[in-house]
């Protein structure tokens, strides 16, 4: 049976106590809206260690947007049945007082990591991010934390936090689960209409489609191609397009440049803003 912790002073007397016994712990953090790919993360969690905490905490330091927040969905009973299904031991359900008694303040940078994509487009959401993820980290002590890559550039970020602050634990990326038809899972396709989840598969398919023969062409020419096939999309509103280096998360401009180049998308569907990547070799 799960175990469902709303304080942070009961779910550490829980995790000292598996800890005593010599319990390895794993930890998945979420907002919740669970899908295949969270749960994926959660059975991998408990392949590699003895016990799995789920985190599902909707983080509003990390919304540049109030729509966004607030209509950010949440769906809390669900999550702990399919969470339970999926083999996780316990639940981290804070309320925002909790979390935040105080006004936060923290200021991380990242650095250039931080300045594109994601960072340039959502100002303040990567701080958000590392304010969240340090305090479960601190909460939670655990082993080990599952990432999903479709927030490749998180990642990387949280990989930064995690080295500049000697946290000690480890960061398992966790590839990019997909439904059927290609789309990326992700909390916020449920908000999409039927038409738009009709094409929203697009958005992957002309990445898979174009980074096929990479060497035929230049980074440059390829962003192109993706954008051109992008614009014939009416309902797709882009907002970047980027070829970049998996560990700098800079533009590459000249495959030789790059060990592992990764191509990057943001587009707004509707109501919904939706990001995917793709390593390319
Ligand atoms: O990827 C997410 O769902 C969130 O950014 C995270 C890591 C749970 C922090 O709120």
């Amino acid at each position: 049976m799960i175990q469902v912790f709303n304080y942070i002073a009961d779910i550490q007397s829980f995790l000292n106590a598996k800890r005593d016994s010599g319990y390895s712990v794993g930890l998945v953090p979420t907002m919740g809206a669970l899908h295949e790919g969270h749960l994926s993360l959660i059975r991998r969690a408990k392949r590699e260690n003895d016990i799995v905490v789920a985190s599902v905490f909707v983080n509003p330091v990390q919304f540049n947007n109030p729509v966004d927040l607030e209509k950010y969905p949440r769906t809390p009973e669900r999550d702990i049945s399919l969470l339970e299904s999926a083999g996780c031991d316990a639940v981290f359900m804070p309320s925002v007082e909790e979390m935040y008694p105080t006004q936060v303040t923290d200021h991380y940078d990242f650095g250039s990591i931080e300045h594109v994509m994601e960072g340039a487009c959502r100002p303040g959401h990567f701080n958000g991010v590392a304010i969240v993820v340090r305090k479960l980290f601190e909460i939670v002590e655990p082993d080990r934390a599952y990432f999903g890559e479709k927030d490749f550039q998180q990642q990387a970020i949280i990989r930064k936090l995690v080295s500049d602050y000697n946290i000690n634990l480890e960061i398992v990326p966790c590839d990019i689960v997909r439904e059927n038809d290609g789309l990326a899972m992700s909390s916020r396709n449920m908000r999409l209409n039927a038409e738009e989840r009709a094409i929203a598969p697009m958005i992957y398919k002309v990445l898979h489609e174009t980074t096929a023969n990479f060497e035929t062409m230049s980074p440059a020419e390829m962003k192109a191609i993706v954008l051109k096939k992008y614009s014939e999309i009416k309902q797709f509103d882009v907002e970047y397009v980027e070829i970049a280096d998996e560990t700098t998360l800079q533009t590459v401009t000249d495959w030789k440049d790059s060990e592992h180049a990764r191509i990057f998308v943001a587009l707004q569907l509707g109501p919904v803003r939706l990001i995917d990547n793709l390593r390319i070799y």
